[in-house]
């Protein structure tokens, strides 16, 4: 099948009511985890490359593998940038054959200073204007997750202010928004279980309200499976007490507007842990494939759980995905009439 959209899997996801996994791929193990995964559940599925992703990778190879991957499946994958710092890394994605792509527009292009509004709107805005005339769909993102440890933000928490998300979504035109409503990146997201006072569910409630044609986006969405957390210390790793988002928040969130769901840190929380077992038991082995493919396994069990979780399981073949210049022409047609 070839590549889908962002916009056309989220459009899927809001008249079906389930939201959509969004996992980072770095390598062909967690490539083939994801895509193994969406198979095995017959989900559409959205896989993402970070900057990081791409330098360690190269570009290029990140964009073959997930090219064969497509070729060689039956179910929709888009191939998404995630938090792309300026517009230029973003039209390099487009260049490259990505179907979608975040500007964050709420850091500055160090990935870590707070911008202001006008800033985003504008960086956002170039990149709607070039990425719509190609098909290819974007995200946006208002107000800053808390964290830094993944060396991405500035630790600073901003929430998403409603009035702001309705201007910002009319001015730039993005397909999904990234609100900030308590969760943040990595795997220490809050000393204790989340409750009410850390996770305003209610700010996603009134921006849903407030903007119900617009696909919301959870970023620092991990649950952090304390049996993961376990297994990893269990074989020599130093974990410290952590607290993801719970699953059950997620489908609330998905109740209300929210399509896209990030997840990484359960995916190398998964993949250090099947290795970490193998070094442990077997420390006389020393085929990568002795280690990689039970890291796959548990990347693919994960992510096949995860699916069931957000309700896009048994939905890869509600659609057939539209070509990008389909997609161009829609957006063409969207512009004119507005
Ligand atoms: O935005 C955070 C994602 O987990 C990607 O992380 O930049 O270390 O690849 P990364
Ligand atoms: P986690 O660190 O919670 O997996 O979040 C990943 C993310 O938001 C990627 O953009
Ligand atoms: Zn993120």
């Amino acid at each position: 099948m070839p590549l889908a959209t962002l916009r056309q899997v989220l459009d899927e996801a809001a008249k079906g009511g389930y939201g959509i996994g969004a996992f980072n791929v770095n390598n062909m193990e967690q490539l083939q985890g994801i895509v193994g995964a969406a198979e095995e559940v017959q989900a559409p599925v959205i896989v993402q490359c970070s900057r990081g992703a791409l330098s360690y990778a190269g570009a290029n190879y990140i964009r073959h593998m997930i090219m064969a991957a497509a070729e060689d499946s039956s179910i929709p994958i888009v191939l998404h940038l995630d938090h792309g710092d300026k517009p230029e890394t973003c039209f390099m994605a487009i260049d490259l054959g990505f179907t979608s792509v975040m500007m964050d527009g709420s850091l500055l292009a160090d990935g870590k200073t707070p911008s202001d509004y006008e800033y985003n709107v504008d960086v956002t805005r170039q990149v709607v204007e070039a990425a719509h005339a190609k098909g290819v769909s974007v995200e946006g993102e208002l107000g800053t997750l808390g964290g830094i440890e993944d060396g991405h933000g500035s630790g600073e928490v901003h929430l998403t202010d409603p009035d702001e998300a309705v201007a910002f979504v009319h001015e730039t035109g993005v397909d999904a928004l990234a609100v900030a409503f308590g969760t943040s990146h990595g795997a220490y997201k809050f000393a204790q279980e989340p409750t009410g006072d850390v996770l305003k569910m209610d700010l996603i409630e009134e921006i849903h309200r407030r903007l119900p044609d617009t696909h919301l986006v959870m970023h620092g969405s991990s649950s952090v499976p304390p049996e993961l957390v376990a297994q990893v210390n269990q074989y020599g790793g130093a974990l410290k007490p952590a607290w993801g988002v719970p699953v059950k928040e997620i489908q609330l969130g998905i109740r209300h507007g929210v399509r896209k769901i990030n997840v990484d840190t359960d995916s190398r929380l998964a993949v250090t842990g099947a290795i970490r077992k193998v070094f442990a038991e077997s420390p006389e082995k020393f085929d990568p494939r002795d280690y990689l493919k039970p890291a796959r396994a548990a990347m693919q069990e994960l992510i096949a759980r995860r699916m069931e979780d957000f309700g896009q399981a048994g939905h890869a073949g509600d659609y057939e995905a539209l070509s990008l210049e389909e997609m161009r022409e829609g957006y063409a047609a969207a512009t004119a009439a507005a």
